[in-house]
């Protein structure tokens, strides 16, 4: 049987990919610049400068619309983290390099604008959002890949397959954070930044879709793994259980979503359920995976959707 490659080999022979990738990605992207998109004459001073401080009264979000805007807005601030995720898993040099030198300056502009909004606007609490970004960034983001993964050429193939499905799930994310605001110059700017996450997706998926077709056994299994850990890159955060509920809750992020919207469609691009290429070790990752995804659709999602039912009809008695 073949050996295993190496995380070098592994990105020695997609360099080819990466390339076309970010060439094709420098042609789709459109330049767009923050500013444009905030309501500045909505501003004026806080008290420091003569002005008033914030008062809840002054926010003209729903609770729902406020717990998406700091979970999306938090996520994006914590850019730094996965910088080094990606830097560390991916190789500095060529093809590579150049797209996690772009990739990570486009996405600092989502922060950037979203920021510039919520504090013009008074959308939320400027010292807790202050506050909440200090601990998350302190405490930074985690993926777990040790050493042992990147020389085994794991850490590549999990960071990879990890991204191809965050950025699609910041995408929906962002979106519906959308609907929810209830403000046409929000949801602009959040169809602006899923826009970019899309086009961040399609990199990742099609980068990792090669490696599965260059070492098919060794790719299903870091597939397999993230999908089966998958966690927002908020988790962590100051309220992220009490906002990912209330997201969850009203349909910014649900169970149901993260499958269909989320995992179905990438691994459907992959053709992961229709491949023969597998040798007998990726068909039994395979088998688990697909074991894992029935659990979901006939358990866990139901389940949380009866909850959920029940939850939202209580409060709509309540009311
Ligand atoms: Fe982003
Ligand atoms: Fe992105």
């Amino acid at each position: 049987m073949a050996r295993d490659l190496t995380q070098r080999e592994i990105l020695t022979e997609l360099e080819p990919v990466a390339e076309s990738c970010v060439n094709r990605h420098l042609a789709m992207a459109r330049d767009w610049h923050p500013h444009d998109y905030v309501p500045w004459d909505e501003g004026r001073n806080f008290a420091m400068l003569g002005g008033t401080d914030w008062e809840p009264e002054q926010s003209a979000l729903s609770d729902v619309a406020r717990a998406a805007m700091i979970t999306n807005l938090l996520t994006e601030d914590n850019l730094p983290s996965y910088h080094r995720e990606i830097s560390e898993n991916f190789s500095r040099d060529g093809a590579w390099g150049t797209w996690v030198g772009r990739w990570t300056a486009e996405e600092m502009r989502h922060s950037t604008v979203i920021r510039d909004y919520l504090v013009v606007t008074r959308g939320v609490d400027p010292v807790a959002l202050e506050q909440a970004r200090m601990a998350h960034m302190t405490a930074g983001f985690d993926s777990g890949i040790g050493q042992a993964d990147v020389d085994s050429g794991a850490g590549f193939l999990h960071s990879v397959a990890y991204v191809s499905f965050q950025e699609l799930a910041t995408r929906v994310t962002h979106r519906n954070t959308g609907k929810v605001c209830r403000d046409p110059v929000a949801d602009r700017l959040l169809q602006r930044i899923a826009a970019d996450e899309n086009l961040h997706m399609i990199f990742y998926r099609t980068v990792c879709g090669a490696a599965l077709d260059l070492v098919p056994d060794q790719a299903i299994e870091a597939i397999d793994t993230i999908v089966e850990n998958f966690r927002m890159p908020g988790a962590g955060m100051p309220d992220f259980r009490r906002n990912g509920v209330l997201m969850a809750k009203h349909g910014v992020y649900d169970l149901r979503q993260h499958l269909e919207e989320v995992l179905e469609p990438v691994l459907r691009q992959w053709k992961v359920f229709e491949r023969n290429d597998f040798g007998p070790r990726g068909e039994v990752v395979r088998e688990r995976l697909a074991a894992f995804l029935d659990d979901l659709a006939r358990v866990r999602i139901p389940r949380f959707e009866e909850q959920r039912d029940r939850a939202l009809a209580r409060e709509r008695a309540r009311a």
